[in-house]
């Protein structure tokens, strides 16, 4: 499963990517607007660091203002990923800028049906949100399941984009259902690394090793 990191601080973006676990980022107009930052220039600055897609999304709410954002999106860098909402219109975009050669995101999609959609409309990712459905008292592992099975039934080449993710559990399972990318919080793919008896056995054996009274260096 591929990492994306779903932020726009440049900051701990670096920190992830120098040990090699960003395979790509997601960005939204939330987290851009709790950047403080321009889109812009916050964006070119993660594509010059990540080799892999950078999502940018638009605002526009019809096809024609999403497809022209896109383009202007698109003179960020090349490893932008535009990112369209799941909406009939966005639907439209997903078609126009895809059949150009654009890398597209299809973004909150909260259904099996709307995945397929996105899939026929020949979307590059699409994006469930787990968290948010987890919210409603929904599965929303169940819908990461479903869109697995979908897509493979009929070979549909859109990646699951497993999104919304609050929690390293989150992580485990998109990867055990097999969606071939996650997007997490910086905090979240750091906590994934966190376990209580690891913590507890470090404890005892520095215990221990305190008793030798010997050093390594
Ligand atoms: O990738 C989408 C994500 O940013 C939404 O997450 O936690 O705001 O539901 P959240």
């Amino acid at each position: 499963m591929k990492f994306f990191v779903d932020t726009a601080e440049i900051d701990a973006i670096r920190e992830l990517h120098a040990l090699g676990m960003v395979d790509g980022v997601t960005t939204n107009p939330s987290l851009i607007a709790k950047s403080g930052r321009d889109i812009k220039e916050v964006t070119k600055e993660i594509c010059d660091l990540v080799d892999g897609p950078v999502s940018a999304e638009t605002v526009a709410l019809d096809a024609e203002g999403m497809i022209k954002e896109g383009h202007e999106l698109k003179k960020i860098a090349d490893n932008i990923a535009i990112k369209v909402p799941l909406t009939w219109e966005g639907l439209k975009a997903c078609k126009t800028l895809t059949d150009e050669g654009h890398m597209v995101n299809v973004t909150l999609c909260f259904s099996a049906n709307q995945a397929l959609l996105a899939a026929k409309a020949g979307a590059t990712f699409i994006s469930p949100f787990i968290g948010r459905l987890d919210d409603l008292n929904i599965d929303g592992m169940e819908l990461i399941a479903d869109i697995r099975e979908i897509y493979d039934n009929y070979g549909f080449t859109t990646q699951i984009l497993a999104a919304s993710i609050r929690s390293a559990n989150h992580m485990s399972e998109a990867a055990k259902i097999g969606a071939d990318v996650a997007t997490a919080p910086p905090a979240v793919i750091h906590a994934m690394a966190n376990h209580v008896l690891t913590d507890k056995g470090l404890d005892a054996f520095l215990k221990d090793w305190e008793k030798t009274g010997q050093k390594i260096v």
